[in-house]
């Protein structure tokens, strides 16, 4: 079976992580600090806070920009849940915005109207690794004076003009298995801000500066040095793993038919965390056979945060047509860097053989 993603993990991963635990520290210390330091350094910001998921990630980034109960944040809906709930954790609201229908991005015209006087930032998520339009989302929140979270748990080495996501606003990665790099779980916030990292710091561990001083209340969302350790190797590969991911991505693009291949924005590098196509009509079917040829596929996401049970519940009443028909349209095709030849043409002829 060609799988729809996989963990690329080597010796210098386990050697790694033996190494931690021969030296019997085990819970957050030294390479995570030396990990927060690597990361920063490939984003090219100041600060780089280590968390255990790229859920707490969001949570911290949310409430150490001091969102709370009564404040709004726009966002798209067509994302992983996580994404949303960050405000809900937070006592906010996320206020949904439709998405471009060639990016699934959040489309920033749309912005604006949704901002209220309650609004106090604007969370886009760079979706399936393709950046966002961050020049337009950048001016609009200076203008509007609100603050930028960006979502890039997909999008690892993505970039705008050169400028890394994640270094525009306070930046939020994941690093689970699916990942272009992973440490298990795990997640990071970025930033240049001096205090809101030291916000973000107390957020994860108990609001402690001092061990059993504790200045404000927190949470136990850690990071380990195992996971660090893993972090650490696979961030010396995030290049070429991102590489790989662009080449079989524009291969698959110059060979499949029938289906709509990902757009990149002159100036964007996206980072094909994944390889998502609009199949205007029978996208199930297509799914079914290309799984009959031993291809796994993946529906990123079957229905859209708003839609979601958990956020009827809640009272969301939107429509967002254009999220809603992407959800019924996208399938994600396998282009991680564990593909060899033979299985990109396998997948090119799997899906044309389905329109001859
Ligand atoms: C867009 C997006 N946001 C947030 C998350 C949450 O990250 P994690 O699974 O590490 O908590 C994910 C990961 O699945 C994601 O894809």
């Amino acid at each position: 079976m060609i799988q729809i993603s996989t963990p690329l993990l080597g010796a210098e991963e386990k050697e790694a992580v033996l190494a931690v635990l021969d030296s019997g520290q085990l819970a957050q210390g030294p390479r995570v600090e030396a990990f927060e330091q690597a990361f920063a350094a490939c984003c090219g910001v100041k600060y780089a806070v280590a968390t255990s998921s790229g859920t707490t990630a969001l949570q911290v980034a949310v409430l150490a920009h001091g969102i709370g109960p009564g404040d709004e944040v726009v966002t798209t809906p067509f994302t992983f849940i996580a994404s949303a709930n960050a405000m809900i954790f937070a006592g906010a609201k996320p206020v949904f915005v439709d998405v471009d229908e060639r990016s699934y991005n959040m489309d920033p015209r749309l912005i604006e109207g949704a901002i209220t006087p309650r609004t106090k930032a604007i969370l886009p998520v760079h979706i399936f690794g393709n950046p966002c339009q961050m020049d337009l989302i950048m001016e609009i929140a200076a203008r509007h004076g609100l603050a930028v979270i960006e979502d890039a748990c997909q999008a690892h080495g993505a970039s705008v003009h050169a400028k890394k996501v994640g270094s525009f606003g306070t930046g939020c990665f994941s690093f689970y298995p699916t990942k272009n790099i992973t440490t298990a779980e795990g997640g990071i916030i970025t930033t240049d801000d001096d205090e809101l990292a030291d916000r973000a710091r107390l957020l994860r561990s108990h609001g402690q500066r001092q061990r059993y001083y504790h200045e404000s209340i927190g949470y136990n969302f850690r990071m380990t040095e195992m996971q660090a350790a893993i972090g650490l190797v696979q961030l010396g590969k995030l290049e070429r793993f991102v590489e790989a991911r662009r080449a079989n991505a524009a291969y698959l693009s110059s060979g499949l038919r029938g289906v709509v291949t990902p757009v990149e924005a002159p100036g964007h590098r996206h980072a094909y965390h994944q390889y998502t196509v609009r199949v205007t009509k029978g996208r199930d079917l297509l799914a079914q056979h290309l799984r009959a040829q031993g291809i796994s596929t993946g529906i990123y996401y079957p229905l859209p945060v708003h839609k979601q049970v958990a956020y009827q519940k809640l009272g969301y009443t939107d429509c967002l047509p254009v999220a809603e028909k992407a959800c019924e349209q996208v399938l994600s095709l396998p282009v991680h860097p564990g593909l060899s030849q033979a299985d990109l043409d396998q997948i090119i002829e799997a899906v044309n053989a389905r329109w001859s």
